[in-house]
């Protein structure tokens, strides 16, 4: 695909969201494992399946359903994307994040992104929250590859800061006033779907990752290049390949995720209710 049929679709699909909204939010928030039951507790006014959106990919993995909600959440209007994209699915980084774009096009100043991850640093438990300071994306494909999409930033950008400063001390504010543990860290991206070896988490550890997750990565950078405000936070749900000498499995993750759910939509509904 050119660019420029690139940048059509992009505008496309938000032409398309845009004409089925009243107001259009500044702020986007994706739903990870255990986020789910959050929309039971928003306000929704538009409901769009992603199957209705022109040239958005179909979500492929159980337990994220396909929907971006427009509502309400502690009084503030936003998007909601129940359900994501990954690279494990088979689709490339510039699918994954074709809604990065659109959400830029359409004006959306802020994305706030959850997900799973392993524990790589022990300091953390199963089911504890770690928000993102920085992240170790080199083994993702990266999303900005091929001509550069002018229209929404730089050839070469600036990863010095991609996950915001401001945001994240609203978030460890909110996570003080409600008594939440809340850890900060580095999180590392692997491809998936695959869990690691304990010689890659090893790897991982020496090289400063404090969790690792197989999402995000490239949604932030393509959000970074668009100049968008990002904050990411990582549900812990599981110790990472090695550390107990368990096998891992999906059911856990989904476990752990569930267990930590009050506690993440919680911390969101009181990070919403600051901004
Ligand atoms: N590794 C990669 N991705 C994950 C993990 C993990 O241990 N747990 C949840 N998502």
């Amino acid at each position: 695909m050119t660019n420029s049929e690139y940048c059509t679709k992009v505008a496309e699909a938000s032409e398309f969201i845009r004409s089925q909204i009243p107001d259009i939010p500044k702020i986007c928030l994706v739903l990870g494992s255990g986020l789910g039951p959050l929309t039971d507790r928003v306000e929704t006014i538009v409901e769009i399946p992603y199957e209705k959106i022109p040239h958005f990919p179909a979500t492929t993995v159980a337990g994220h359903d396909g929907k971006l909600l427009l509502a309400v959440l502690s009084g503030r209007m936003c998007f909601i994307m129940k359900g994501r994209f990954h690279y494990y699915e088979g689709y490339s980084t510039q699918e994954a994040t074709f809604y990065v774009r659109v959400m830029a096009k359409l004006g959306v100043e802020i994305l706030v992104m959850t997900n799973a991850a392993g524990g790589i640093n022990t300091d953390m438990t199963p089911s504890d929250l770690m928000v993102i300071t920085d992240h170790i994306g080199l083994f993702c494909d990266s999303p900005l590859r091929g001509g550069n999409l002018d229209e929404f930033g730089p050839r070469f950008p600036d990863q010095t800061r991609v996950y915001d400063e401001g945001l994240k001390d609203s978030l460890l504010a909110a996570a003080e006033e409600l008594n939440i543990p809340l850890h900060q860290g580095v999180y590392a991206y692997t491809r998936g779907p695959q869990y690691e070896t304990p010689a890659e988490i090893s790897a991982l550890r020496i090289l400063g990752a404090d969790a690792v997750g197989m999402s995000t990565v490239a949604e932030a950078i393509a959000a970074s290049h668009c100049g968008m405000k990002i904050l990411a936070v990582s549900c812990i749900t599981n110790y990472a390949a090695g550390i107990t000498g368990q096998p891992l499995s999906h059911a856990e993750v989904m476990e752990n995720a569930n267990k930590s759910s009050n506690n993440s939509i919680a911390l969101m509904e009181r990070f919403f209710s600051k901004l």
